[in-house]
């Protein structure tokens, strides 16, 4: 593994390396343990778009693992200004040990890594985020036990989350069913493949997708990038909530699941946030171990 852009480079050897590395970092952390395994490295972190989980997740793993991270803003940097991806990955990687990058193309993220020479993370594109459905999964197996046969169900846009989970649940052996409005399905080339190599669906209809589902996830009618259409696709996804009628169609002991941020009362009620909180907040906490596992095991000597 030499970056992480998407899943779908990773093999499933690769992504239980990654979640058993985490859950041992998690475990270390909490016990107060310290692992300085990227002692003297930089991150940079350049954020085109806003994060709060992401940026601090980050940050914060950098430090505890031993590193620095810097916040790079593109209102600050040349790239802001039209220097092109070519020079800038170019010089970067002579000062830095890793970037991590969140942007609207993954062709700019793919542009990064083969100009550049040092590892890059993907921190989210339009086209996927990678390193929320590790710890996602992260999250599903530490509280389930395990990953294979479970069935986990997307209600909403056929977004950036979409494509990840389906490519994360079906690389690990999971059922993966979809519930979108027509004309907002996750990417075709992405469907196909988890058509091809395990058990996808995706459909209109909510209640089918729900049904006998172990986790259900939900994300934000309108991502980053889409503010402009929001009343527009409020109207056309108003059935795609997660509520408490819609929990009734899910196992009995299903987990409920968000990347956040949530707004509530459009794709997930305030009381199943509630209901299910600890399982949202500790998929939020997980996203440090998780990356802090992607930064070992791309950044150590
Ligand atoms: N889930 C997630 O990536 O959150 P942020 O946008 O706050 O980073
Ligand atoms: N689909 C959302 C995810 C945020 C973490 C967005 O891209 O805005």
């Amino acid at each position: 593994m030499k970056h992480l852009l998407k899943l779908g480079d990773l093999s499933k050897e690769e992504i239980v390396k990654i979640l058993d590395l985490a859950d041992k970092l998690k475990y270390e952390k909490r016990n107060g343990i310290e692992h300085h395994l990227l002692k003297g490295k930089t991150l940079g972190m350049i954020f085109q778009k806003s994060s709060t989980r992401t940026r601090v997740s980050f940050e914060v793993g950098m430090f505890d693992l031993g590193g620095s991270a810097l916040f790079l803003s593109p209102r600050d940097l040349q790239i802001g200004r039209g220097e092109v991806v070519q020079d800038t990955a170019r010089v970067l990687s002579r000062f830095l040990d890793g970037i991590m990058i969140r942007t609207f193309e993954q062709k700019e993220v793919e542009d990064f890594a083969s100009y550049g020479d040092i590892p890059i993370i993907n921190g989210l594109t339009d086209y996927c985020h990678p390193c929320q459905v590790l710890a996602d999964l992260m999250t599903i197996r530490e509280r389930k036990g395990t990953l294979e046969g479970l069935k986990l169900c997307f209600v909403g846009d056929g977004n950036n989350m979409a494509n990840s989970l389906i490519v994360g649940g079906i690389k690990m052996g999971m059922e993966v069913s979809i519930a979108c409005p027509k004309g907002y399905e996750p990417d075709s080339d992405i469907m196909k493949w988890a058509s091809e190599n395990g058990k996808f669906t995706c459909t209109p209809d909510v209640v089918e997708a729900a049904s006998g589902a172990d986790v259900l996830y939900t994300d934000v009618w309108a991502s980053m990038g889409q503010e402009e259409e929001f009343e527009e696709r409020a109207k056309i996804f108003k059935n795609y909530q997660i509520n408490s009628k819609l929990m009734k169609s899910a196992n009995e002991c299903a987990m409920v699941l968000h990347c956040l941020p949530a707004h509530r009362g459009e794709e997930i009620t305030g009381d199943v946030i509630e209901q299910h909180s600890d399982e949202i907040f500790e998929e939020a906490e997980n996203r440090l171990h998780a990356q802090k596992a992607v930064m070992v095991l791309l950044m150590a000597d």
